[in-house]
């Protein structure tokens, strides 16, 4: 098992590696933005990876055009396409 914490709620999240965090923060109640149902398209997904990057997968090629588009930081993924595979930290800018 992975664990994702979030500092700005204090509360640490269990994840099966592989999962999304969308799909983590959605089976916990904790609210994401989406209004696209986790396609990448909507953006309103981005979380900052505040420790942990090394522990999620390499974009995809979806993802990676979203990240170049918008500008993203480094530190920056959609939870929508980023996969845990290991203890990860985040933070979103309305949590
Ligand atoms: S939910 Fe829309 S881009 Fe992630």
């Amino acid at each position: 098992m992975c664990q994702v914490f979030i500092p700005k709620r204090n509360i640490t999240l269990r994840a099966f590696p592989g999962q999304t965090i969308f799909d983590v923060l959605r089976k916990h109640d904790v609210p994401i933005g989406s209004s696209c149902g986790g396609k990448a398209v909507c953006v309103k997904c981005k979380v900052q990876v505040l420790d942990g990057m090394d522990h999620l997968d390499t974009p995809g090629r979806e993802e990676a055009q979203v990240l170049a588009a918008y500008s993203f930081a480094d530190n920056e993924r959609l939870a929508c396409q980023a996969r845990i595979n290991g203890d990860i930290t985040i933070s979103t800018l309305y949590w």
